[in-house]
């Protein structure tokens, strides 16, 4: 049996890490280069996209950059909510990464798909400079890159059926590396486990070859509570597949209880010294209801091992968050906080949808933001800068000096934002009729301040840099959970900082003074964690 631990001081307080990316970290594809592993997750209609992190040691991640930074890649206008760029998958092969994705760029009122699947390179990670896209012929989404011994390259993503968004099962070609064309028929490798339905969602496929035996692993089973994760092997990377017996390998959704869910979207990696670990999406469902899942998907970690050729998940045990047997207040915090004084913004902070026109700046007091025109809930790219929540207690404060608004319209705050539809405000407005929890406008500089629990969010002001806070307005978290009919939820809560004009050009400016991000100590859902 093999568990990943992080010493701490105190010789009892050993931890399983998980999630290991908190906050919303979506679909992680995971490599090792050397002694380096990279995760990167998905991100849909953020700027930029694709964040790529880095650790040594599994345990430690940090971010090293974006692979969709450039507007040439691809741009992102009108985009609705969840669509963007969806599922990556990270691979590197002789000196070059590669991140193959699919940008789900034009909507209809029918809610069609219509994908394009593409691949972007680099030779140095670390550079953050990632080629052009180069596309794949395929219609469908999730595209994996596998590369086998004699140089064929292939190419195996969820197909679906001419844009009618029904999922066709799991289809493969052989490609042109160079080009993305197709250089063999597209082929019906899969169909997944469970019967083909509106439901069995066959997606998130990749194909490995270890030990002389090729292996397609896939996500099934929706997206919600029965995501899951199975595995075949066979003969060629095209099958035909043996079925594992076991199947499937990760699936919390077996046991209810769980706080972990909707487990799935698996990727393998193995280390330097030949052991196996694997990364997977899930959520921590708040209160025993997964309608509750504001931080949406994070990136969990786990150990493999191999057991007459079929892996085995985190030793046959369900996905649970940190052991309850953790010293919570020995565990580092990741306390956020800036002054906004290193001179560009940090590169954990991003943009909605590609930046049109650049609307901040680092100044001496702070960062700049001057309005646009565009609200949160536009579908554009409103001024504001974002920033995952990553805690489910956690608390996020700001000082913005935004003096003088002598409109309705003119608007500078915060918000606890999940997507165009989903989101909450606190800020000031030249209001005088005190509309929403907008504080009348000012004529110094005010704090603001978010204040999220697992079941509720509360928003606060003060008037003064030592004066206390004064609460505005509360509301349930299910606010940033619970979608519109026929919309997605596939992202997560993110802190905001805006300047609006509402419609209408602003020549106010926004300078937020700091920006910090308490999370308060991991609190366990009250529901039972098993080991
Ligand atoms: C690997 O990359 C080198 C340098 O670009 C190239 O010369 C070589 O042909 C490549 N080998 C394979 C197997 O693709
Ligand atoms: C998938 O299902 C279809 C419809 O039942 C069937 O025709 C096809 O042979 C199956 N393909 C594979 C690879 O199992
Ligand atoms: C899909 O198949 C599963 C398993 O047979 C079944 O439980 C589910 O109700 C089906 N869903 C639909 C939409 O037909
Ligand atoms: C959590 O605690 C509340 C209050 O004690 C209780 O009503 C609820 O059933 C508990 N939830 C779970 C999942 O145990
Ligand atoms: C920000 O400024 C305050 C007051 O000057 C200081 O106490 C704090 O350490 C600074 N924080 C950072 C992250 O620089
Ligand atoms: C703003 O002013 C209005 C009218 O005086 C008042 O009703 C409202 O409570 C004020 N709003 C805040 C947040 O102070
Ligand atoms: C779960 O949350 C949703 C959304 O808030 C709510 O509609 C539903 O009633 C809740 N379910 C339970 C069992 O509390």
């Amino acid at each position: 049996m093999k568990v990943l631990y992080l010493l701490y001081a105190a010789p009892t307080a050993w931890a399983l890490i998980n999630p290991i990316l908190p906050g919303w970290n979506s679909d992680p594809s995971i490599i090792r280069v050397e002694d380096d592993y990279f995760i990167a997750t998905s991100t849909f209609e953020s700027w930029p996209g694709h964040p790529i992190y880095h650790s040594k040691d599994l345990i430690d991640w940090k971010l090293a950059g974006y692979a969709s930074n450039k507007p040439s890649q691809f741009s992102m206008l009108g985009t609705p909510p969840n669509a963007g760029v969806w599922a990556p998958t990270l691979r590197y092969h002789n000196g070059t990464y590669y991140l193959a994705t699919t940008t789900r760029y034009v909507d209809t009122a029918e809610l069609r798909l219509f994908l394009r699947s593409f691949y972007v390179t680099t030779d140095d990670i670390f550079s953050n400079i990632w080629s052009d896209p180069i596309y794949f012929d395929s219609l469908g989404y999730d595209p994996d890159l596998f590369w086998d011994d004699n140089g064929d390259v292939y190419s195996t993503w969820a197909g679906i059926n001419h844009a009618k968004e029904k999922i066709h099962g799991i289809w493969q070609n052989r490609i042109d590396i160079t080009t993305g064309t197709s250089s063999t028929e597209a082929q019906l490798i899969f169909n997944g486990t469970l019967e083909l339905n509106a439901t069995s969602r066959p997606e998130g496929p990749h194909v490995y070859f270890i030990n002389e035996m090729y292996y397609l692993v896939i996500a099934e089973g929706s997206t919600g509570l029965t995501h899951r994760a199975t595995i075949q092997r066979g003969p060629s990377p095209s099958g035909p597949w043996e079925n594992n017996p076991a199947n499937p390998i990760l699936y919390n959704g077996v046991d209810p209880s769980q706080t972990v869910q909707c487990t799935g979207h698996v990727d393998l990696v193995e280390s330097l010294d030949g052991e196996w670990w694997g990364t997977a999406l899930a959520t921590r469902v708040q209160n025993g209801n997964v309608s509750h899942q504001q931080l949406g998907r994070e990136s969990y970690l786990f150990p493999v091992h191999w057991e007459d050729g079929w892996p085995i998940i985190n030793n046959g045990k369900p996905l649970v968050e940190n052991d309850p047997d953790v010293l919570l207040d020995d565990k580092p915090l990741q306390l956020f906080s800036t002054n906004f004084t290193e001179g560009s913004l940090d590169a954990t902070f991003h943009f909605l949808r590609t930046p049109i026109k650049k609307f901040h700046e680092i100044t001496e007091d702070g960062l700049f933001i001057h309005a646009n025109s565009y609200a949160l809930g536009d579908r554009d790219n409103p001024a504001a800068v974002f920033r995952r929540q990553s805690s489910y207690s956690e608390t996020f404060e700001v000082q913005v000096d935004f003096q003088d608004p002598h409109n309705r319209l003119q608007e500078a705050g915060i918000s606890a934002f999940y997507d165009d539809y989903l989101h909450n405000e606190v800020g000031v407005t030249g209001a005088s009729d005190g509309s929403g929890d907008r504080l009348n406008s000012t004529t110094y500089p005010v704090k603001l301040r978010i204040t999220a629990r697992p079941d509720h969010y509360t928003l606060s002001y003060a008037e003064a840099p030592d004066s206390a806070y004064v609460d505005v307005g509360t509301f349930d978290a299910a606010v940033l959970s619970v979608p519109p009919p026929g919309s997605f939820y596939f992202k997560g809560t993110e802190f905001a900082a805006y300047n609006t004009g509402t419609g209408r050009p602003s020549l106010l400016p926004a300078t937020f003074k700091y920006w910090m991000q308490t999370p308060e100590a991991l609190e366990p859902t009250n529901a039972t964690l098993s080991s």
